[in-house]
């Protein structure tokens, strides 16, 4: 009943207010009828169900509402090198980047295809105006999908893209996305796996081990450090947690550049997993630093969210 009110209320009323006192009106009185209604008993289970019930609720009201809010987000203009203004894309049907073309490179990956694509097209923004990073390439999947983007823009020539990971090998998480023969020991260095695979690229990347956050094997692997200047394009795939993001966010925020530092976060989307799990703080992290970033870009299909640092607007 709840889906169909709301999709009666989302495609047909055109009144705005109409609109939102409606949908306020209705959370109303549900919630006085759940207060003062006899408890009822209820099993374990169809307490999960109801829980997941509501939680893929507010995951699509709040997906709808990122939605309308795209045509509020003001931020001074930004243009590729071929002279495109870059423009708000909240889970766009289709998106700029859908036209971007891409190779096979035939190597083992964890990012969708709409996010190779988009890894490519966002490269055509930068300007040269700060250095380009990687946190989390694995095994360099996404790192060939933004080279690809970064060697047909002039403002690369000469520079290489900035790599970071601790290159520990998660049996758990890992082993699934590859052949039996590039399996190995939990804990043991990937990074001959991540050299072997962007061995096409090897030019345009200066490769460094790093943690951002101690997390699972990586305990003797130096912490991130950054004496490279200003960033003006980074792209973040290193985990869903505060502690993971923080880590990364103090050690490289103070060189980011206000209205010009692009964030693409892969994960940020994870939060809408449902059944909900403690683990998914990315848009708590990004709620955290309100004031820094603005969300200018959202796909479909995958994890990214891409924010804008705006450097402590109020
Ligand atoms: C989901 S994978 C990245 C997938 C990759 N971008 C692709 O295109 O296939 C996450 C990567 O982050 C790295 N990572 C996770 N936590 C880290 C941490 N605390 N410090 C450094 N690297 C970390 C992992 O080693 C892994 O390479």
């Amino acid at each position: 009943m709840l889906k169909k009110f709301i999709h009666t209320r989302i495609f047909h009323d055109k009144n705005p207010e109409n609109f939102t006192c409606q949908i306020e009106n209705y959370f109303h009185k549900k919630i006085i009828l759940l207060n003062t209604n006899k408890k009822i008993h209820l099993s374990q289970n169809q307490i999960e169900r109801i829980e997941n019930t509501f939680s893929a609720y507010c995951v699509a009201f709040k997906d709808y509402l990122r939605v309308c809010s795209a045509s509020n987000i003001e931020y001074p203009p930004i243009y590729s090198n071929s002279g495109v203004k870059l423009g708000v894309h909240i889970m766009d049907l289709n998106p700029p980047w859908d036209a971007e073309l891409l190779e096979n490179y035939d190597m083992p990956g964890m990012i969708t295809r709409e996010e190779s694509k988009y890894y490519k097209w966002i490269s055509g923004f930068y300007s040269g105006k700060g250095r380009v990073v990687e946190l989390g390439p694995w095994l360099g999947a996404s790192t060939r999908s933004i080279v690809a983007g970064l060697r047909s823009n002039q403002a690369f020539s000469g520079q290489t893209l900035l790599v970071f990971d601790d290159f520990v090998w998660r049996k758990s998480w890992m082993d699934p996305y590859v052949e039996e023969k590039d399996r190995l020991a939990n804990h043991q260095s990937f990074r001959h796996l991540f050299d072997r695979y962007t061995a096409p690229v090897a030019t345009d990347l200066t490769v460094q081990r790093a943690r951002f956050a101690v997390y699972d094997g990586n305990e003797s692997v130096p912490p991130l450090q950054w004496d490279s200047g200003a960033i003006e394009l980074i792209f973040v795939d290193c985990g869903r947690t505060i502690d993971a993001n923080q880590g990364w966010y103090s050690a490289l925020s103070p060189y980011f550049i206000p209205n010009k530092t692009i964030i693409v976060l892969q994960d940020w989307r994870l939060h809408r997993e449902v059944p909900f799990r403690w683990y998914n703080q990315t848009e708590l992290f990004t709620l955290s630093k309100k004031q820094e970033l603005q969300m200018i870009h959202e796909l479909n299909d995958g994890g990214v969210a891409t924010f804008l640092y705006v450097g402590g607007k109020q």
